[in-house]
Formats: C-alpha cells, structure tokens, sequence
C-alpha cells in the first residue's frame, strides 16, 4: 500500500530543476518560468563578493523572495555533484565562453546517476543542421561536441533550438536613428521573444515526447525578414527610418579580417539574416516543434513583442554584437 502512495506521490511531484547560469540574460527568464510552473527550482551561480555587479545581487534577492535555492559554487566536480543528487532535470545555460565547461556537468551526471534529463547551453541555430563561415562553425563546433559526449554518455537529453532570443535581436537590429540591413533584408529569420523561450524549455525538459530529441522553436508567427520587421515598427512607431545596407560581400569579408572573437558576430549575422540558417531547412514530420507540441501555449508574435517594445522595452542583452 505504502509504495502505491508512493508511487503516486512521484507521478505527482513536480520535478526539481537545477539551472546554470540562471542569473544570466536566458536563463533570469528560465528561472522564472521554472516557478511559474511549480516546479522547485534551484540556481547554480558563483558567491557572491565585492565584485559582483548590483544587479546579480539584487536578482538573487529576488530569486530568494519566489523559493528559489540558490547554491553558490565554482563549476567545480564535487561541488556540482552534491546539488546535482538533488534534482531531477538540469538545465544549462552558460555563456558561450564556458561551453566546454559542461564536460564538468556531464561528468558529474553521469557519477550521480539520477539525472532525467539535461538540456546543455545550446538555444541557437539547429547546430547539427547548418554550415556557416568559418567563424560561426568553429563556435558551433565546440556545441556539438557537448552533445556528441551528451549522447556518449547515455545521459537523457532534449537539445533545443530557440533561434534568435527576440526582445535581443529587436534590441540590437531596430535600434534609434540607425537601422542596419544585413545583406538585401529579404531573407526571413525567426525571431522568439525570451519569456516563451523560457515557457518552452521548461516545457520540453518534462515532456516525455521530447526525451532524446531535438526541440527547433519556430512558431509560425515568429518568421520575419528584416526589411518586414523594419517596416512594421515604422508603422507602430509612426517613424520613417534610414536604412544603411551592408553587403554580403563585406559582412564575409569582415569574417575574414576581424581578429576572433570579433569575428563571430558578424558570421552569425550572416548565417542569420543572409544566408537564412534558420529557416533554410524544412520541419519535416520526424521534427518537433516548440508551438506544435504546446498549440495551446499562447506564446507572442513578433508584432505583439514590437507592441512591448513601444510602451515598455525590455532592458538589452550584453554587447555580443557591438
Ligand atoms: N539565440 C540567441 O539569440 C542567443 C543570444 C545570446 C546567447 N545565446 C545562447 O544562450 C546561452 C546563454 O547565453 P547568455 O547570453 O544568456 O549567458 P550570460 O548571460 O552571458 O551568462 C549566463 C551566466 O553564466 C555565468 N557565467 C558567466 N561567466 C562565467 C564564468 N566565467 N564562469 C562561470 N560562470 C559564468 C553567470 O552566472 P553566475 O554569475 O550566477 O555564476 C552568468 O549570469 C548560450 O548558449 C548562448 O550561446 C543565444
């Protein structure tokens, strides 16, 4: 009888989740959808000291006041271990500098056994699909060997490709006074506002559907070219902007002659608004997507993140692309 309850509690129990880089750009917005879905939610993040921006302090007290635990650390084995016996589900969303730092987490994964699933720092372009300059695949590279040794291990996962974090591109691309094309501007991207990225990836984590896949968020509302996204805030704004071109030649040739990492942002620009990465393969029936899997999720279309943008604009990411 006990281990009937028991059984019953589990299927009941909403799992723990453990997020690195929680305090970061993505992962403020995963720690919150974590909450808002119930689910115990625990931040991995280095103590805090005298160093330490205001702002990081002041989201811990905020994560602190929603339940969230927070576990100070370095990315270092025994450390990681201890809090990854603790949960169920863990989700990485580490900068891209410290991508090869998850060998450390899946190590520890793999000694503890208990893991679920892990979603490592991807949140991209669909990697294993695209071809980039030079710049952008050596950048990727580094990503797929952290699912190559992901699926190595036997460790269950979901890989997500959230494409382009929307309120962070509209940031850097409609940007006042000068509006920059990436090659002619016809070329559609996808464009997903952060807090549906963060709905969704707490989605997949506990979705038995998605175990072992590959997860592409590509709403259909969301797919948009520049010179489309241009034109509809000048219409929402009721301003008329000047429109600087930059050739592909010239973006492919800064590829080359940029020192890295300088060099990086301007393939993935390429890769993204000229080339058309994002949208160049089709979702064929074997692939998941994030709107088809949740058709009741009500995520925001392109236009209603503008509409944001006009009373309210969400606070811009670092500077990757300046
Ligand atoms: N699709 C897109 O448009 C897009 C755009 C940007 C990024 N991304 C991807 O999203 C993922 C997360 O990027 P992000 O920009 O959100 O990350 P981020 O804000 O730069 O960093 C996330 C967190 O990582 C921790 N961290 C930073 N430097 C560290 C270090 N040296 N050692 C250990 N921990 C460190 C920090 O947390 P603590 O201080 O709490 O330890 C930080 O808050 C990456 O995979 C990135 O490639 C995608």
């Amino acid at each position: 009888m006990l281990s009937i309850c028991n059984l019953a509690m589990e299927g009941i129990r909403k799992s723990r989740i453990l997020i690195f880089g929680g305090t970061g750009y993505i992962g403020k917005y995963m720690v919150k959808a974590s909450v808002t879905l119930g689910h115990p939610t625990f931040v991995y993040t280095r103590p805090l000291d005298a160093q330490t921006p205001s702002s990081k302090a002041q989201l811990c007290k905020e994560f602190n006041s929603m339940g969230v635990t927070l576990v100070h650390g370095e990315l270092e084995h025994d450390q990681i271990l201890a809090v990854i016996k603790q949960v169920d589900i863990v989700i990485c969303s580490l900068p891209y500098p410290q991508v090869m730092e998850q060998l450390k987490i899946i190590d520890a994964i793999k000694v503890a056994g208990n893991i679920k699933r892990f979603l490592p720092s991807d949140f991209g372009v669909e990697e294993d699909r695209v071809n980039p300059l030079p710049p952008f695949q050596a950048f990727l590279d580094k990503k797929r060997k952290i699912r190559r040794e992901i699926e190595a291990a036997g460790i269950p996962y979901t890989f997500v490709s959230a494409n382009c974090f929307g309120a962070y591109f509209v940031n850097y691309l409609l940007r006042p006074y000068e509006i920059t094309v990436y090659g002619n501007g016809d070329t559609k991207a996808v464009l997903n506002y952060e807090e549906d990225i963060a709905m969704y990836t707490i989605k997949v984590a506990n979705d038995p559907r998605t175990y072992n896949r590959v997860v592409i968020y590509r709403p259909s509302k969301n797919i948009i070219s520049q010179n489309e996204l241009i034109a509809l805030w000048e219409q929402k704004s009721g301003q008329n902007f000047r429109k600087d071109f930059v050739a592909e030649e010239e973006i492919v040739n800064l590829s080359q002659t940029l020192p890295p990492p300088h060099n990086i942002p301007v393939s993935i620009l390429h890769s993204v608004f000229v080339r058309g990465d994002l949208v160049r393969f089709e979702i064929g029936e074997d692939d998941l997507e994030a709107s088809q899997l949740y058709p009741d999720y009500n995520y925001t279309s392109i236009d209603e993140l503008l509409d944001i943008f006009l009373v309210d604009p969400p606070a811009p990411a670092s500077a990757a692309f300046e």
